[in-house]
């Protein structure tokens, strides 16, 4: 049954919600062409979405502070908030004229850390809360896909899922994608280091198919190789050997480097967080600028955060990922 802002009396005048950022820790890119990947909700770095009541015909509005940016979903109904506050509420069967929707993060934008899919999370969480709807995690991660599908290429669904879910997961992009819980058997502190540099994920994520495309054979090796060295971090983290991801995640960002997403500004952090000791270092999502993170431990977390800083990172970022239950 469609609801009514005017008729119906039960919705709320308020409501609010979150999602987290996320961190791929390996396997980006390869997962676009079926290789898992892993990735891990930040809960402490998040996206907020507040929604009022709007005065009567003052049209769904949209303010995202954050973005300097203020406007009416009517009047750009071309851009992907707009589009997918409309197919929320298509989806919710709800029928809304009149939303002040404010928009929040603390995540960097374009940075790989899921700002686009947290905020477009916390738009849809919030939205259905409005309603007075729980929508259950699939729920929410299709129509965020759906919307990230329509502006970033070809998103592999791994963002989506990991904000959507907020644990961390096992991702294998199928025609139903594989989506498995992890288990993290011993807690991993990270170090997250931004380049300050912005790109739009599609960009990199073309260039790789174009690639791809030119030569299949050599990167379909480059991506193998991934898929390998992923397993291998699965069964690190199940065990709780955490002297083993170092070797490997250093692996991953060589082959990072190889299938072109890496950047001299990453390379740069990676370089001076390993050399404060660091035992991995790698970009993390699509590169050509955004974060990159490195895994310390007791003895060089300090040291690290100190070099990333040194070395020119606009933001670092500390964070733990506790051990699954
Ligand atoms: O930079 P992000 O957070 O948009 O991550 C992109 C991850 C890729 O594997 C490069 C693309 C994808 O859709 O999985």
């Amino acid at each position: 049954m469609k609801q009514d802002s005017s008729s119906a009396t039960s919705v709320p005048r308020f409501a609010a919600a979150s999602a987290p950022g996320k961190l791929i820790l390996c396997g980006e890119h390869a997962v676009v062409y079926g290789q898992p990947a892993i990735a891990l909700p930040l809960s402490d770095i998040r996206a907020h979405v507040e929604i009022v009541a709007g005065a009567p015909g003052s049209g769904l509005r949209l303010n995202a502070p954050d973005l300097g940016r203020a406007w009416i979903a009517d009047a750009h109904p071309d851009d992907p908030l707009s589009e997918l506050v409309t197919c929320t509420l298509h989806h919710l069967e709800a029928f809304l004229t009149d939303l002040d929707i404010t928009l929040t993060s603390t995540i960097p934008i374009a940075g790989g850390m899921g700002s686009g899919a947290a905020i477009a999370t916390a738009l849809v969480r919030a939205l259905a809360s409005y309603l007075g709807h729980t929508l259950p995690p699939d729920a929410i991660s299709a129509l965020v896909y759906a919307s990230e599908q329509r502006f970033h290429g070809t998103p592999s669904g791994i963002d989506n899922t990991v904000i959507a879910y907020e644990q961390p997961i096992w991702f294998e992009r199928r025609e139903t994608n594989l989506i498995e819980p992890m288990t993290i058997a011993a807690p991993l502190t990270l170090v997250v280091g931004d380049t300050g540099i912005r790109s739009a994920t599609r960009l990199p994520v073309g260039e790789v198919r174009r690639r791809w495309q030119e030569d299949p054979a050599h990167y379909e090796q480059l991506f193998d190789q991934v898929g390998t060295l992923v397993r291998q971090v699965r069964e690190a983290l199940a065990t709780g050997d955490n002297a083993a991801l170092g070797p490997l995640l250093n692996a991953n960002q060589i082959l990072l480097e190889q299938i072109g997403v890496s950047s001299p500004e990453l390379e740069h952090l990676v370089a001076a967080a390993r050399s404060a000791g660091a035992p991995a270092a790698k970009l993390s999502g699509a590169g050509w600028g955004g974060v990159m993170f490195a895994l310390t431990d007791a003895e060089t977390h300090t040291a690290v955060v100190t070099a990333l800083h040194q070395a020119g990172a606009t933001r670092v970022l500390e964070t733990t990922i506790h051990a699954t239950p």
